[in-house]
């Protein structure tokens, strides 16, 4: 395609990629940009980039809009085994110190960030099927999450060709895989079901979260994904990759983005030719406020408290209340801070009254637990909160969420039953259990559930948050729904 842009054109759309995908296209050459553009600029109903790129920066995006995008933008270069150097590091040092010290609690919480056509959590997946004999007295979660929804439809077939399979494991190949006719492998059901699969945009979607899995992950990985991203974009990120860390977790990029990661919580770790970053909160309370009144808090200027001085200047202010302190360091990723503080609060109150008359204050203090994956705790938190509460639905749903992190199955289907009873309308717990029930094989119940939850949404203007969805707009959430239902039953 010919490059009819102006200058002013092309660096307007420049900043609206870089805001909405995190891409910085500093491209040499427009017209590639454009080329790649194409599929997108017909879809939208026009037939030239230049008004199809004016109307996209003059109304507000869609979801819908935002995935036809990034099917002609991403890049699915990818295969099994990819980075060798990093899979060394987590099967012999990584995944076995993980393996030795849950020896108790066994448990494993992965997730690959930009996951594309899948062959990389299964990677994972093998090499953990490899490392732990006893695997199925083991809960191990294992979450994929991409942009492109293509890439995503392609997971659930878990079909590969020849070129998967560049890096040269043809015993991996033959013990995991079964070949077609058609001369593609495809892989055992024991492996493609240990990985979920999930719609997420690192740069604009909200992680760490206990709805989608994303929280209190001991390693992550994030591999030539940055190469894309602006610096700043990177900056974002990787802040939000932090939190979903738990402390001593890893992130682990590709060699060439290591030198991209800077993060006062992650510190770089050379491990033989690979760096990786392990996460070691600076972070500390000096003191906490001894009543409930809005009180200025005295805080260490670690490095790390750089990145909360928006909630340093809310602190100042007297009308601020202990739930928005709260709030704020929740959503800066504090959750040891907020855990802290409200076990602070706790001493001076009744415990009881406490639970009565702040029921947003233990919902986010469960949501830290879960966060730290310190999950008996949380449950234990849940359950007085629904003795207190019997008719709130949202300690039974999060009761729910942890329930299903603790694969305790029918635990958490009942938990989201419950929530469902006390609010009919609770759009994600329909679809938790959705999801839920498509892992377990109960279809038409579970196709019943995916349904109900867009009806639930269409009573929603598509712009409504939902609260209890980690302020996922219902749009989103109405595209999320969508997209699962065409990778599990289309
Ligand atoms: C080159 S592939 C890397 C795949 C795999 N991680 C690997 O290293 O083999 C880049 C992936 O990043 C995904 N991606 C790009 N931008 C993204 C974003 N903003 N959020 C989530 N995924 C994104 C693309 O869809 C693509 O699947």
């Amino acid at each position: 395609m010919i490059n009819t842009l102006s200058e002013e054109l092309i660096a307007q759309f420049h900043i609206f990629l870089e805001n909405k995908f995190g891409f910085s296209y500093k491209y040499e050459n427009i017209n590639e940009l454009l080329d790649r553009l194409t599929p997108a600029v017909k879809a939208f109903g026009f037939t030239d980039s230049k008004t199809c790129i004016e109307w996209l920066l003059e109304n507000p995006i869609q979801q819908e809009q935002i995935e036809i995008l990034a099917r002609c933008l991403t890049i699915g270069e990818t295969y099994f085994f990819r980075d060798i150097n990093s899979f060394k590091v987590l099967e012999e040092v990584i995944f076995p110190s993980i393996i030795n010290k849950r020896s108790n609690d066994r448990n494993i919480r992965v997730w690959c960030g930009a996951c594309c056509t899948g062959e990389e959590p299964y990677s994972v997946a093998i090499l953990l099927h490899q490392l732990i004999p006893n695997l199925k007295d083991w809960k191990i979660s294992l979450l994929g999450t991409d942009i492109n929804t293509l890439f995503l439809q392609k997971t659930k077939q878990a079909r590969y060709k020849e070129w998967s399979f560049r890096s040269e494991i043809p015993e991996l190949k033959k013990r995991y895989f079964t070949k077609n006719s058609d001369g593609q492998y495809l892989l055992n059901p024991e492996i493609k079901n240990m990985v979920d699969f999930f719609y997420l945009n690192l740069v604009d979607d909200k992680y760490p979260s206990l709805t989608n899995g994303t929280n209190g992950i001991d390693v992550i990985l994030c591999n030539n994904v940055f190469i894309y991203f602006s610096e700043q974009q990177i900056a974002n990120v990787t802040k939000k990759l932090a939190q979903a860390l738990i402390e001593g977790g890893y992130l682990i990029v590709a060699s060439i983005e290591s030198s991209f990661i800077q993060h006062p919580d992650l510190r770089p770790c050379r491990i033989g030719n690979t760096i990786v970053f392990k996460k070691e909160s600076s972070s500390n309370i000096k003191t906490i406020p001894q009543t409930t009144s809005s009180t200025a808090l005295t805080i260490n200027h670690t490095p790390a408290f750089k990145a909360i001085a928006s909630s340093e200047i809310k602190l100042a202010s007297p009308s601020t209340s202990n739930l928005d302190i709260l709030k704020l360091w929740y959503l800066e990723g504090h959750y040891k801070m907020v855990i802290e503080f409200i076990e602070k609060l706790l001493k001076n109150e009744n415990e009881t009254e406490f639970l009565k008359n702040h029921s947003q204050e233990i919902l986010l203090l469960i949501q830290s637990l879960a966060n730290q994956v310190k999950l008996s705790q949380a449950l234990n938190w849940c359950d007085k909160a629904i003795e207190i509460n019997k008719i709130d639905p949202a300690p039974c749903y999060l009761k729910a969420l942890i329930l299903q992190e603790l694969h305790d199955e029918q635990g958490s289907i009942h938990f989201f039953q419950r929530t469902l009873y006390l609010n009919p309308n609770f759009a994600l717990a329909e679809f938790s259990l959705a999801v839920l029930l498509s892992r377990k094989g109960v279809n038409p119940e579970a196709k019943h559930h995916f349904k109900n939850t867009l009806k639930i949404l269409e009573s929603h203007h598509p712009s409504d948050i939902l609260w209890e969805a980690d302020a996922m707009s219902a749009e989103k959430l109405t595209k999320m729904t969508k997209n699962l239902y065409t990778i599990w039953y289309e």
